[in-house]
């Protein structure tokens, strides 16, 4: 529930992708937000004011001539509870008008008449791609963000229209994300973190090897944390099933090798390294080119492993390495394990965490284990507990500063 008890105004300008924007009312409401919808008479050609109450249970005002508003003041009654007005599909037309504070509908008005301290503005541009590409258009949305609009996306890809480029609605969910992202402090902006995720896989053959379990779910949650922070983010990632969240930088590695050569090529100019990956200790000396082939005696298989390189460590013995996070899953004696590696790899936290209870799961309980302190975070899901390792990063780095 990430937006639970937010007050968000959609505004539903005339573009097709209005028909997202009632999904798009349905995704918010999971997160725990109320929704206002708002259409322009743009919007009515696509979707209905009853679709839009029935699905969030408020009415859809279009008039800013509405005789229920007390005082016949929509604009401004609906603007001062918000804390956010998403405008959701936004066609160039409405973006041009916002750019010149023009109002002339309920829509228009009400993101004249917004307290711009309380209530945020959040864009989602959506139109042809020769439309979003216009100097025009462009010097609009130039105007809109300096004035303190967000501009979500736009997407590129197949257009309603046929053509096919930039100007596609972000989807929904994606907006939720950046809406939810919206709301989080910018505790790491300017800052540049770099993370590693997931597993790596070292090959034994071509269709064998040897991995380490991790789903790749916790490292994830820290890349899209940092990043909703404000951070620049590098996530180097073994193989998951995991998408990227939006606006972080990806490296798709594979081996523990591959891992750390991406991790140093950005280490360096990085203010965090958060080295969440569960990167195997060892590789086999020797993999295979060829698939090994069963015996037919069933002979055992003897295999060499020799160490991976540490790639924590490495990059904390940089001459001036980043803030250091580590990550450890234990089976047993969580502190004894995390304080030991804390000192081995001079790093300044160590997060630790039980690996039965935490491996695959959503949700996880945590220990922070710092060179003075440990702490236990209760159990919590994984995107929460991201949020607030990332408060504790942000606090370390202005002590350090
Ligand atoms: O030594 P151990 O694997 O238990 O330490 C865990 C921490 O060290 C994790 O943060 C992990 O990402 C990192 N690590 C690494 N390179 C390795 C092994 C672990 O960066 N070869």
């Amino acid at each position: 529930m990430d937006l639970k008890d937010r007050r968000i105004l959609l505004g539903i300008t005339g573009g097709v992708a209005a028909y997202k924007a009632c999904d798009l009312a349905r995704r918010l409401q999971d997160e725990g937000a109320q929704v206002q919808p708002i259409l322009t008479h743009g919007a009515l050609h696509f979707v209905t004011p009853i679709l839009l109450q029935a699905l969030t249970g408020r009415p859809a005002y279009v008039e800013l001539w509405d005789e229920r508003f007390q005082g016949a003041m929509g604009h401004i009654v609906l603007s001062r509870d918000a804390d956010a007005l998403l405008i959701a599909p936004a066609t160039a037309h409405f973006i041009a008008k916002l750019a010149h504070g023009l109002c002339d509908d309920l829509l228009s008005s009400v993101a004249l008449a917004r307290q711009r301290d309380r209530c945020r503005l959040l864009v989602a541009p959506a139109m042809n791609v020769e439309m979003w590409q216009q100097p025009a258009t462009q010097r609009n949305v130039r105007t809109i963000e300096a004035d303190g609009a967000a501009i979500l996306g736009p997407d590129s890809g197949d257009q309603a229209c046929g053509e096919v480029g930039e100007g596609r609605m972000l989807e929904p969910l994606q907006i939720v994300a950046e809406v939810v992202a919206a709301f989080q402090p910018k505790l790491l902006q300017g800052r540049r973190v770099l993370v590693t995720a997931g597993p790596t896989f070292e090959a034994i053959d071509p269709v064998r090897g040897i991995t380490n379990r991790s789903s790749g779910k916790m490292g994830y949650a820290i890349a899209r944390a940092a990043q909703e922070a404000g951070a620049e983010v590098v996530l180097v990632s073994g193989p998951t099933a995991l998408a990227p969240p939006r606006g972080v930088v990806r490296h798709e590695v594979t081996s523990a090798r591959q891992m750390h050569e991406a991790v140093l090529a950005s280490a360096a100019s990085s203010d965090v390294f958060i080295s969440v990956a569960a990167v195997a200790d060892w590789r086999p000396e020797q993999p295979s080119m060829a698939k090994m082939k069963k015996s037919a005696d069933s002979e055992p298989v003897q295999l060499r492993f020799v160490p991976n390189p540490d790639i924590l460590a490495t990059v904390a013995a940089l001459p001036s390495p980043p803030l250091c996070v580590g990550f450890a899953a234990e089976s047993e004696r969580l502190e004894e394990h995390a304080r030991a590696k804390l000192a081995t790899k001079r790093i300044a936290l160590i997060v630790a965490n039980l690996a039965q209870d935490v491996l695959g799961a959503d949700d996880a309980e945590l220990m922070l284990v710092g060179a003075q302190s440990s702490v236990t975070w209760p159990r919590a899901s994984k995107i929460d507990h991201a949020r607030r390792l990332i408060g504790e990063i942000a606090a370390r780095l202005t002590i350090r500063r």
